[in-house]
């Protein structure tokens, strides 16, 4: 089983409509796929999915302690279950590290060969350890500079948890503050030989970054864009990423922008089964081929 998560630090790229797209057409390909709605701030998968308000939610396993495989309820996409956002959270902050790490033993016992998470927006530790916890990290972005130069800083604040997290389990952290407080002393001016210079010093926390980087695989999916020229804007990311951050990224595709997408005949119609939406399952089946491809030499 897989855990895939969908994020990408800006608001409105098309995360939630990724993950849905990504879900169905894994599920129309004949796997089985429950799809997680973790968006604590705006969880909207119920409505992609063409269900009414849910009943049963996310909030229950954490304030009831419901078991997480009583949440999931099938949906009108046959292979495609779905675990509901909390549409009536007070409280938007998220999860704590502990609940986090639960979340996760629990989503691994549950009976799928892909579990898709709907991050949703931002950079809270919520979100980028559920990003670098996941076995498959896809980020979408759209074709503007806004929603690139947000992908961007996305992705320099998961290269930066990982580190913080591999100082703490390594017992690094107060010897790493001092090392970067000296860093004239150590002949050090830049993050990456920083990171040099206490893998030199400390082979444990080398060879973790080394194991925490190899589980790192970065899918970009470029969404809404409007003619093939703005095709290329992933590559050119994926290309920066790699560039400037060093972190594994390739661009899994692109997904064109649909103005009728959202004229389905009826709410209860899944947002991707309707005929305008034909274009949009074409590209994200060929976003969701392009992964799989990917992992397939990967453990
Ligand atoms: N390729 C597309 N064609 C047409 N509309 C799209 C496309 N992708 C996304 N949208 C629409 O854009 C809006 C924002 O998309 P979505 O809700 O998926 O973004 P998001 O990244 O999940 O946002 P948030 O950060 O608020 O959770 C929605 O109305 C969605 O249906
Ligand atoms: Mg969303």
């Amino acid at each position: 089983m897989r855990i895939w998560a969908v994020g990408g630090g800006k608001g409105g790229t098309g995360k939630s409509l990724v993950s849905h797209g990504l879900g169905a057409r894994l599920a129309d390909r004949g796997a089985s796929v429950i799809l997680v709605d973790a968006d604590f701030g705006g969880p909207n998968q119920h409505t992609y999915c063409g269900l009414r308000k849910p009943e049963r939610t996310l909030g229950q396993f954490f304030d009831e302690k419901v078991p997480l495989a009583d949440l999931v309820v099938e949906t009108r996409i046959q292979g495609l279950r779905l675990v509901s956002g909390n549409v009536n959270a007070q409280n938007t902050d998220g999860i704590t590290f502990a609940q986090k790490a639960k979340l996760f033993r629990h989503l691994r016992k549950l009976p799928a060969d892909h579990v898709i998470l709907d991050l949703g927006a931002g950079t809270s530790y919520d979100v980028l350890d559920s990003f670098l916890e996941a076995d498959v990290q896809v980020c979408v972005i759209a074709p503007d500079a806004l929603a690139i130069e947000n992908v961007y800083l996305f992705l320099k604040n998961v290269k930066y948890r990982q580190m913080t997290r591999v100082l703490s389990e390594t017992g690094l952290r107060d010897r790493a503050r001092e090392v970067w407080k000296h860093r004239t002393d150590h002949g050090i001016a830049t993050v990456d030989q920083f990171l040099d210079h206490l893998r030199a010093g400390h082979p444990e926390f080398a060879e973790r970054m080394d194991g925490a980087r190899a589980r790192l695989s970065i899918q970009l999916v470029l969404n809404q864009i409007r003619d093939m020229g703005q095709a290329e804007v992933g590559v050119a990311v994926s290309g920066a990423i790699q560039r400037f951050l060093g972190l594994p990224a390739v661009c899994a595709g692109h997904v064109r922008h649909e103005k009728d997408l959202w004229r389905r005949p009826n709410p209860d119609t899944p947002v991707l089964h309707h005929g305008a939406a034909f274009t949009l399952r074409q590209d994200l089946d060929a976003v969701a081929g392009a992964i799989l491809a990917a992992r397939a030499d990967q453990p």
